[in-house]
């Protein structure tokens, strides 16, 4: 989830019992409240997922996105999605949220939460930490097959769902959640996004076979997949944490650049000492050499071809 395209901005009427102390602005902002009826939500942000009003309509656009996707994913998504992606059950329903959680808690601890739609990012870090992840109720319309501003259901689930299966990948999602909060009272968010977004959303990972996708931006994603693991446009560089943290990304486009991981417990390491001392170098290299555009490559950079 959560992470801009995707960014929304100011809070719409919250309603008592709502957590009214942060807007609810998750990486990055934008014009427009978010979408999604807040007047449910605990004060943790969570809501109960009525499945009973998924319409038949929205089965279908679930169903059509799950069949278009699946279709995609061999040779581009990475082996640890491949053998969890079948975790979403049958494909011609809206996965009940309590069915997914059941088989997570199994595998690796963690469940999936209903949300209404963006929260505020201490929200969203505290769900992680707790290895609760919150996944949008709603599904887009039909007209919105292609392209949906914020994420949905189908991005949410069908996304990120399969890597929690993974027992490293697991642990860093939980990590990057405990990070986040850390992140809040440093005042450190937008960088720590930014490693968010090139790993959890638009991540590569090396393997004998080639490049393939781990990212759920990129997974959830009809043209993105193919481009971002085949396309010769985009630059694909080794995974550098300071690096990446100077580096702007794109959300209205398909990514310039991409950050390729050996594995998982390559950026599991990578992410674990405490990034108090990397926020202050990271803050003054870009006062002094500025920040890095996407595309861009750096001399000595280690680089993926597709
Ligand atoms: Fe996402």
């Amino acid at each position: 989830m959560k992470a801009t395209t995707w960014a929304a901005a100011a809070a719409p009427d919250f309603h008592d019992g709502v957590n009214k102390g942060v807007a609810p602005v998750t990486y990055g902002t934008g014009d427009r409240p978010p979408r999604g009826n807040y007047a449910k939500a605990r004060a943790d942000y969570t809501c109960e997922q009525d499945w009973a009003q998924y319409s038949e309509a929205d089965h279908q656009t679930y169903r059509r996105l799950v069949e278009r996707q699946l279709q995609q994913l061999p040779g581009r998504a990475c082996d640890e999605f491949m053998a969890a992606v079948r975790h979403l059950g049958r494909p011609d329903r809206i996965p009940r949220f309590d069915d997914i959680s059941e088989r997570l808690m199994k595998a690796t601890g963690w469940q999936v939460v209903g949300v209404p739609g963006l929260i505020p990012e201490e929200a969203f870090f505290a769900l992680l930490a707790a290895r609760r992840f919150p996944v949008t109720d709603w599904i887009r319309r039909p007209e919105e097959f292609d392209y949906v501003v914020e994420p949905d259901v189908f991005h949410d689930l069908f996304g990120h769902m399969p890597l929690l299966f993974d027992p490293v990948f697991a642990d860093y999602m939980q990590a990057y959640g405990a990070g986040g909060l850390k992140a809040s009272r440093l005042d450190a968010c937008e960088l720590l996004a930014r490693l968010y977004w090139y790993t959890v959303e638009f991540g590569l990972i090396a393997t004998p076979q080639g490049l393939r996708a781990y990212g759920a931006g990129i997974l959830s994603s009809g043209s993105e997949l193919p481009y971002s693991v085949s396309s010769p446009e985009p630059s694909r560089v080794g995974f550098d944490l300071k690096r990446l943290m100077r580096s702007r990304y794109r959300i209205d486009t398909f990514q310039a650049t991409y950050f390729v991981i050996d594995s998982f417990q390559q950026l599991f390491d990578a992410t674990a000492p405490d990034f108090t001392p990397v926020y202050a170098e990271v803050r003054e290299r870009i006062a002094r050499e500025g920040e890095i555009e996407g595309g861009a490559v750096l001399p000595g950079e280690r680089r993926f071809k597709a």
